[in-house]
């Protein structure tokens, strides 16, 4: 049994220790937001906030995290920087399938929530996300978007 703090509620999660995050997430607690993708800590599809800093979650034992706070999508969605992160998105059309998206939301809300923060940094975590479908323009449009009205820069198309 593993002690889990989810999205601010406490959970007793019946796993072995080392199952990685991501399973007990969509499995033991039914948070489907994070999605499996290269099960290799290459693709971000499974990103959440351990303690405010985002992490993949598809190889990170629940062991690992006892103790921590983890924060998924489902309730930054409902928080105003990352409903303003998921509204962005979604009123840019920045997807095809939406795969990789719950997984850019979260490390966008991530960087939101720091901001300001310089676009080179923005662009080497968003770098940790792959999408496949190549929606990539319409995604950083929306970064630079979000991340220019923190700093107050005008907003300008991505490099
Ligand atoms: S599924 Fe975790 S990084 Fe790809
Ligand atoms: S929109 Fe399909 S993977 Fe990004």
């Amino acid at each position: 049994m593993v002690e889990l703090s989810v999205n601010g509620r406490a959970h007793s999660v019946d796993v072995p220790e080392r199952t990685p995050l991501l399973w007990a997430l969509r499995d033991e607690l039914g948070l489907l937001a994070a999605k499996y993708g290269c099960g290799l800590e290459q693709c971000g599809a499974c990103s959440v906030l351990v303690d405010g800093v985002v992490q993949p979650s598809c190889r990170l034992p629940v062991s690992d995290v006892a103790g921590l706070e983890v924060t998924t999508l489902e309730a930054l969605r409902e928080q105003p920087d990352g409903r303003r992160v998921v509204e962005a998105l979604v009123a840019a059309n920045a997807g095809q399938c939406g795969y990789c998206l719950p997984g850019i939301a979260v490390t966008l809300t991530w960087l939101v929530r720091r901001s300001p923060v310089a676009w080179e940094e923005a662009l080497r975590a968003l770098d940790d996300h792959l999408c496949r479908c190549g929606s990539h323009p319409r995604i950083l449009r929306v970064a630079r978007q979000l991340l220019a009205a923190g700093s107050g820069d005008p907003p300008a198309e991505p490099a």
